[in-house]
């Protein structure tokens, strides 16, 4: 990790103000980019990829927890983001075997014209090491307060 960035998250009232994170993250996302989504369930990790998608000119519609597909591809329109490979681990967390090939990650994390993100990653460390630039939100709540943050890294200028 040679640089390390943050960007403001801060207190999410509802859902639409996750979306708009996600949204605002959008802005700034490259081909290749990994998004690293952490965070209990309910927490609005699919809220956040919803809003991500709408505002790269895709269909939010389509973005939903996969629960029983690991991995779902949605079309976008982003300039040279024509893709975005979303995951979903839950299903297989804990295990300690690299969820990469099972998922397609692989694949996704090659895809030149996609940026892919990931829902519970935790388990996996090393998924911080596979992209040039990694994005990595936290998102938790207690009762009913939300709160996000989000930490870049990505190799100097
Ligand atoms: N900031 C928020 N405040 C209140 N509800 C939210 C917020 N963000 C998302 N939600 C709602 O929480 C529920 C779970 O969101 P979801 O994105 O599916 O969570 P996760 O993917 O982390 O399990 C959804 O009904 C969603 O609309
Ligand atoms: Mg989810």
């Amino acid at each position: 990790m040679n640089g390390v960035g943050r960007v403001r998250g801060g207190r999410l009232p509802d859902a639409t103000a996750t979306e708009a994170l996600g949204a605002r993250l959008a802005k700034v996302l490259q081909p290749g980019d990994l998004v690293l989504l952490e965070g209990p369930l309910g927490a609005g990790k699919t809220t956040l990829v919803r809003g991500l998608v709408a505002a790269l000119g895709g269909d939010p519609l389509e973005v939903c927890s996969p629960t029983f597909v690991l991995l779902e591809s949605y079309a976008v329109s982003g300039g040279a983001i024509v893709r975005v490979h979303h995951a979903d681990l839950y299903r297989l967390r804990g295990r300690s075997s690299a969820p990469l090939d099972e998922v397609g990650l692989g694949d996704a994390l090659d895809d030149p014209a996609a940026v892919t993100a990931v829902e519970w990653p935790e388990s996996w460390s090393w998924l911080g090491g596979l992209a040039r630039r990694v994005c990595r939100v936290r998102l938790d709540y207690e009762g009913d307060t939300r709160d996000a943050s989000v930490e870049w890294s990505m190799p100097p200028l």
